[in-house]
């Protein structure tokens, strides 16, 4: 495999967006209760906060959180978590067949955002609720003192409001599964109406509406110019989301999915740029690609949901606690990479979802908390992207694919800051079976030297399923990326087969 990079450093593609980097905790299974919070494990402060799992979220550096859901958000009253704990109401949660004690709501939530040091990003509830309790909402947690529901607040324990700048109107609402579904035309007036209410109690928020599910949904690019046509002037973002696994054992598809998020966010940048000029809208709508993952959905579908069901109404059941292989962290990586590239319009992104519920971070009850394989290329994308986004030429050998044809085997991104005068590249090798070289062109931008440069890719003793587990935390890690040659500012890169690199030069 062989492949030429050039960066210019005249040919950039924006600011890197910091909420590109963020994560995603709902009220399933055990994100929130023994994710998160678990009072009474050794490790949890007084709030009942796991600090071991806040320390691994430090650690990996999102930036923006979104909560609480999710389909959860759909049935969900967010009066019910707040106010004296004693007083919250056990709810049935449709979503996910469990037993919500409501023990943890928005005033943990946000005492946790704090301690974790990230964005709250809020979704309310526009499957069973509506304008009125969107806009009590945004009262009481922005509105500083003097009205219902910010004294309310006041009284619950938060003298100072909690500001939160970034909700979600409502959660997959083309999906027939979402508890109040909706048609487009439906849910375009909802939002319309909601998002001007929200607005007049704090006209600085930043409102992101509820694009497509993913992309095979049959109402995939209606769903948007439907939407858009009513909201366009309200709403700030439309969201996308998107799961990718592998099926029948095609790695090699598996691994080019990237591809196929490059083609979604296209597709959804031209619907709203419809939208914009036949409305002959001046301000720009961004995305908010806030739900992406690998996540074996077919095993959720075909066996687990059946089986949580079975086991009858309980608190926190498990539920979808994938374990990621390399080849699931080399595919998260180009993820990570197709949304940079596309940092010019993707303005927020969240991986689904932060703790044990198909995460980069895996915690047991009673017991440790450890970094899937997956935790990686976000931890280093997070710390290491900054400054500019550089418009890369790449040309590379090609890998046969059943699903994608003739794909790139070399996928990278870079980013350049010009403060630090540090460049950041990110680079993914797909070829399951070669090496491959790298040469790096770089104009107007010279690297002097190599301030790191690290590979995620098959351990000595392992394979490509190798994963990290309760019994072996650290199987799968970076290591050092021997293969890096600098020579009079000529720069080859030798990555191993089926690897994900981080390089970044002074
Ligand atoms: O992240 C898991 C679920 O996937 C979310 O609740 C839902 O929005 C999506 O379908």
């Amino acid at each position: 495999t062989n492949a030429r990079i050039t960066i210019d450093r005249d040919f950039t593609i924006g600011e890197v967006p910091r909420r590109l980097f963020g994560s995603f905790v709902e009220h399933m299974g055990r994100c929130v209760y023994t994710g998160i919070y678990e009072p009474g494990h050794p490790a949890a402060d007084a709030r009942g906060f796991r600090t071991d799992v806040l320390e691994l979220v430090r650690e990996m550096g999102p930036t923006v959180v979104r909560y609480p859901g999710g389909n959860f958000v759909s049935g969900y009253r967010w009066e019910d978590g707040v106010g004296p704990a004693a007083d919250r109401p056990v709810r049935m949660d449709g979503a996910w067949h469990t037993i919500e004690t409501n023990a943890f709501g928005l005033h943990e939530f946000v005492d946790w955002a704090r301690e974790a040091e990230v964005e709250v990003m809020e979704a309310i509830n526009l499957g069973t609720r509506g304008v009125e309790e969107a806009r009590s909402l945004v009262e009481y947690a922005n509105h500083p003192s003097g009205t219902y529901w910010s004294d309310l607040r006041r009284r619950n324990g938060a003298a100072d409001p909690f500001g939160i700048k970034l909700w979600c109107l409502g959660n997959e609402l083309d999906g027939p599964w979402q508890i109040g579904h909706k048609t487009a035309h439906e849910y375009g007036r909802l939002a319309q109406e909601t998002a001007k209410a929200m607005k007049l109690v704090d006209p600085s928020i930043e409102l992101v509406a509820v694009g497509s599910s993913n992309r095979g949904m049959p109402t995939f690019g209606t769903w948007e110019h439907t939407v858009l046509t009513h909201a366009y002037d309200e709403v700030d973002y439309i969201s996308m989301h998107a799961y990718y696994r592998e099926a029948d054992g095609d790695a090699a598809s598996f691994l080019a999915e990237g591809v196929e998020m490059d083609a979604f966010i296209d597709g959804v940048i031209a619907t709203i740029d419809a939208v914009k000029a036949a409305g002959k809208h001046t301000k720009q709508v961004d995305i908010s690609f806030d739900e992406w993952n690998v996540w074996d959905f077919d095993r959720f579908n075909n066996e687990e949901e059946a089986a949580v069901a079975a086991a009858g109404w309980r608190e926190h059941p498990r539920l979808i606690e994938d374990t990621y292989t390399v080849t699931d962290a080399v595919v998260v990586g180009t993820f990570l990479h197709s949304l940079l590239r596309h940092g010019d319009r993707v303005k927020i992104a969240n991986q689904a979802q932060l703790v044990n519920v198909i995460a980069p971070i895996r915690s047991e009850e009673d017991g440790p908390a450890w970094r899937q394989a997956s935790f990686w290329p976000f931890a280093r994308m997070s710390r290491m992207a900054r400054g500019q986004i550089m418009r890369l030429a790449v040309s590379s050998s090609k890998g046969a694919t059943k699903q994608y044809g003739d794909v790139d085997e070399v996928d990278a991104v870079a980013t350049w800051d010009e403060q630090s005068g540090r460049l950041a590249l990110f680079v993914a090798n797909r070829s399951l079976t070669s090496d491959a070289t790298v040469d790096l062109d770089l104009h107007g931008l010279r690297a002097t030297g190599v301030r790191s440069a690290e590979v995620l890719t098959i351990p000595d003793s392992g394979d490509r399923h190798s994963a990290n587990t309760l019994d072996a935390q650290d199987a799968v890690g970076l290591r050092k990326l021997d293969g890096v040659a600098l020579d009079d500012g000529a720069v080859r890169l030798t990555l191993p087969a089926l690897s994900w690199s981080a390089i970044e030069f002074d």
